[in-house]
């Protein structure tokens, strides 16, 4: 069965912004010239997803805005010539349908996934969070549906990360069955220092069996006192064989001012109109520091 729909939460508050995301999402804090979560829903639908269910919170709109038709600024840079920019705008509303969901209450990021259960219905389906954008030769989720394609279970991403760094993360533990992947023994959401050995890190990429939905309904709050997705992977993953796919590409975790910064320099570097001239100017700046 195809994989059509992509579920992307952005309820969150994001505190480790904070202040830039104060009065706006932290979705919508600029890379270049495109908000992250454009980075994201672009990747979904160059994935080939049909649709995207966004999870959203009060305070939220700017990034359905974002995405819907403005016809006010579509007619006034038509007025004013200004076609290629107005073709990119109207690009974007059509970049793919978009549903919205509420997350009634901030419980978690696995209630905030549980939260889209009647939207997805009975199918398979992407999860892709906001906070890890991924540069890559294929969307990282395109590389996990071809493998879903020959495994049919359900996949997490992953990448090595310093032993010193996986309290941060989900972890995952178990043994490698093929290039880049592994077949899941035991998960584990942000584990003390010194708990385990393994250093495979859960990044925001994630393709999910329908299962999970009632799997989430009876997951108690875990750490954080939040109801973790890894806690229900964990459960699903004792049900039926679960793999984790080690990713080609770079993740930048954009909900975090370091990782925003690295992200701006990497996609700055790309930019098709600004990169040449941005890449002389970090020369410029290398040359210069202390
Ligand atoms: C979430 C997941 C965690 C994963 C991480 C990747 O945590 O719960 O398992 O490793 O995303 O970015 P968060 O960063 O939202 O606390």
């Amino acid at each position: 069965m195809k994989i059509r729909k992509a579920v992307i939460p952005v309820a969150g508050f994001g505190t480790r912004l904070l202040p830039a995301s104060k009065a706006i999402p932290k979705e919508m804090l600029t890379i270049v010239d495109r908000p992250t979560i454009q980075y994201i829903v672009e990747e979904a639908v160059a994935s080939g997803i049909d649709e995207v269910i966004l999870i959203t919170s009060e305070g939220k709109a700017a990034i359905e805005n974002h995405f819907d038709y403005n016809f006010e600024l579509e007619t006034i840079l038509e007025e004013k010539n200004k076609t290629e920019l107005c073709e990119e705008i109207g690009h974007i509303s059509n970049l793919i349908d978009i549903v919205s969901v509420r997350q009634k209450k901030p419980l978690g990021l696995g209630h905030a996934i549980w939260s889209a259960r009647n939207v997805v219905g009975n199918e398979p389906f992407v999860v892709l969070l906001g906070d890890d954008l991924v540069l890559s030769e294929t969307p990282c989720v395109r590389q996990m549906l071809d493998l879903y394609d020959e495994k049919q279970e359900s996949i997490v991403a992953i990448q090595k990360v310093p032993h010193d760094q996986t309290f941060q993360y989900g972890i995952v533990e178990g043994a490698a069955v093929g290039d880049r992947v592994f077949k899941i023994d035991r998960m584990v959401e942000k584990p003390p220092p010194g708990t385990t050995d393994s250093n495979l890190a859960i990044i925001g990429r994630y393709i999910l069996k329908p299962e999970i939905f009632d799997l989430l309904s009876q997951t108690t709050p875990g750490h954080g006192g939040e109801i973790q997705l890894t806690d229900a992977l964990l459960a699903l993953s004792k049900k039926r064989t679960m793999y984790a796919y080690e990713f080609e590409g770079t993740r930048f975790d954009a909900g975090d001012k370091l990782g925003l910064l690295q992200a701006i320099t990497a996609y700055g570097l790309r930019h098709p109109v600004v990169g040449e001239d941005y890449k002389s100017h970090l020369k410029n700046v290398c040359s210069n520091l202390k």
